[in-house]
């Protein structure tokens, strides 16, 4: 799939404020930093569309942006921002739960993981949540362009080795460089197969 139009529609804190156009939604989350909106930007081919900062914690609201007129793009909150205080965190998660959960529409939920550490307690309990909840998922290995593709391999086995001592069997696991565009094409490939199918 080529995105030849990704324009920002609207950015809400519940999920009844989302857009009124119904479309599939394909949503992006992880830790505060992991690099979500340089992903989605990447993506799309536009580095001005979702807003980055190396400030963790910038984006606080749900966004959704248009893609080609026919599925949404969703740049969510990051969690486990330790800096942040207590209602700032207690809130920014509830955020995020009133999306996933509740978010009649979202058909596919990539979780982003920094490639450079192993998978944390924080993704493993955020993602076990997913599970129990029936959510589906895909895992994002990013900023793959900091280490050099075997050390970034090694990761990556390490990290299954990880998961696969809570899970039978392992989600699709990408690997991302917004920097280099590393991981664009089976991205976007993937959730075309994913439309296909609706
Ligand atoms: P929050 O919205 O604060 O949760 O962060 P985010 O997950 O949206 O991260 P963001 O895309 O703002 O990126 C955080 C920092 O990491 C920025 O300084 C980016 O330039 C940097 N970054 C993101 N992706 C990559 C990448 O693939 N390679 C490199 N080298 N840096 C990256
Ligand atoms: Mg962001």
């Amino acid at each position: 799939m080529k995105i030849s139009d990704a324009r920002f529609v609207s950015s809400s804190t519940r999920v009844q404020q989302k857009p009124k156009q119904r479309l599939p939604e394909f949503a992006f989350i992880g830790r505060s930093n992991v690099g979500k909106s340089s992903l989605i930007n990447m993506l799309c081919g536009n580095s001005k569309l979702a807003m980055t900062s190396s400030t963790p914690g910038k984006t606080k609201v749900v966004n959704h942006f248009i893609i080609n007129d026919r599925w949404y793009l969703v740049d969510l909150p990051g969690y486990g921002y330790a800096k942040m205080n207590q209602k700032g965190r207690e809130e920014l998660a509830a955020v995020i739960r009133d999306y996933i959960f509740n978010s009649e529409e979202m058909v596919m939920l990539f979780v982003l993981i920094d490639s450079r550490h192993d998978i944390g307690k924080i993704d493993l309990d955020f993602i076990s949540d997913l599970g129990e909840n029936g959510i589906p998922f895909a895992l994002i290995m990013t900023k793959a362009d900091k280490q050099g593709p075997n050390v970034v391999a090694a990761q990556v086995e390490k990290d299954k080795q990880i998961l696969l001592e809570s899970w039978e069997e392992l989600p699709p696991i990408f690997v991302s460089s917004a920097q280099k565009g590393t991981g664009k094409e089976e991205i976007l490939n993937y959730i075309e197969n994913i439309l296909a199918t609706l």
